[in-house]
């Protein structure tokens, strides 16, 4: 058998080879690199597939985020809860508008922000909540919604890992204000290079959404806001529209592999993860939780088992974040997770020989 992978996107590739290469031919003779009918159409695809009035693709899930906090006037001066249990640049977004992070701890089962730990931490300053679907597991997005409404503060989701999961089959993405998605290649709908969306049901929020990935404008030469240059490209928008009438079925495999591990790893060393009964949680990750990692990934390793440690530590003690604000805080759940995760070969072209070798060598440790 070949070497194990963690992730390969060549298997994605020959899948869709004979139908993509002529459509990326076509974009390449046509000319209209950025921004064209391509674009266009995915974002009215995609918009129905997740039952939202307006998708705004951008270039990538980060500067969705930072577009989200603009879009919201969320700036210096304000407080925005959030996770510190997720990829750097959720952190990195909020503190780029000069706004500060309030780091709320996870809950140890889903590993999301924990709804019942947010309210002893809203102060006069906090703007908004921006909670992360990490790896896939949908956070308590309706109850956040709900502390939203009361306490009158804004709700931004991080759906970079969560394309296609949903709570009571309503999509992530869709409970609070807006919704940013990233199209980075190994993401359940991902691109061939960086690439992003903002959705929401808003239309003012909407229009100044594609202003600012727009140097502020929609009119050629027409300037409302200082924006950036965020703004997808033709090529990516077919890759995506080819893979978004696949996304379903991608989604359901990463899940038949999911519950193959859950139902086969048996072994008292390791806990595998667990979801919330209504929700559809679509294994962006496959995250096993062990107390002595380094044994344990010394093995994998001796065995030609890959894996990925997501995330090493919360992002408040990342070197930048400790540098910009006092008094982090030490949330017990995020550390000690950060401490014990690891991720193993999750992807929808695993093969059956692939994960079953997968499963004998965890259960043999
Ligand atoms: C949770 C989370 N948020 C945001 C991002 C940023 O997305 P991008 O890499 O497209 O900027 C990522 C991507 O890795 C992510 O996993």
């Amino acid at each position: 058998m070949k070497k194990i992978k963690l992730f390969d996107l060549s298997r994605q590739y020959s899948r869709l080879k004979s139908t993509l290469e002529p459509k990326i031919s076509k974009v390449l003779k046509n000319g209209q690199y950025i921004m064209g009918k391509n674009v266009s159409t995915f974002e009215k695809n995609v918009s129905k597939y997740l039952s939202t009035k307006n998708a705004v693709t951008c270039n990538s899930g980060t500067d969705a985020l930072i577009i989200a906090l603009r879009a919201l006037d969320i700036n210096k001066g304000d407080e925005v809860l959030t996770t510190p249990f997720t990829y750097f640049s959720t952190t990195e977004a909020i503190l780029l508008v000069g706004a500060k992070p309030i780091f709320v701890d996870i809950d140890p089962i889903t590993f999301n922000i924990d709804p019942s730990k947010i309210e002893q931490k809203i102060t006069k300053k906090t703007k908004a909540i921006l909670g992360v679907h990490i790896f896939g597991h949908p956070y308590q997005a309706d109850k956040v919604n709900n502390i939203c409404k009361k306490y009158k503060i804004k709700m931004i989701e991080d759906c970079a890992q969560s394309f296609g999961a949903s709570i009571d089959n309503k999509q992530t993405g869709t409970f609070g204000d807006v919704g940013c998605f990233s199209f980075f290649p190994t993401k359940n709908l991902g691109c061939a290079g960086d690439g992003g969306m903002f959705i929401t049901d808003n239309n003012q929020l909407a229009n100044k959404a594609r202003m600012l990935r727009n140097h502020g404008g929609i009119q050629r030469n027409e300037h409302n806001l200082i924006g950036y240059n965020s703004r997808l490209d033709e090529i990516q928008a077919v890759v995506l529209l080819e893979k978004l009438k696949l996304v379903t079925k991608l989604n359901n495999d990463r899940i038949r592999i999911a519950n193959k591990y859950s139902k086969s790893i048996n072994n008292d060393k390791i806990i595998t993860p667990s979801s919330l009964d209504n929700v559809k949680h679509i294994y962006h990750q496959y995250t096993l939780v062990v107390d002595n990692r380094t044994k344990f990934t010394n093995y994998l390793t001796k065995n030609g088992i890959p894996y990925g440690i997501y995330y090493p530590k919360p992002t408040y003690m990342q070197a930048a974040v400790k540098k910009k604000i006092k008094n982090l805080p030490k949330l017990k759940n995020a550390e000690r997770l950060c401490k014990s995760c690891v991720s193993i070969p999750m992807f929808p072209e695993l093969t059956k020989k692939e994960y079953e070798t997968i499963i004998d060598i965890i259960n043999d440790y």
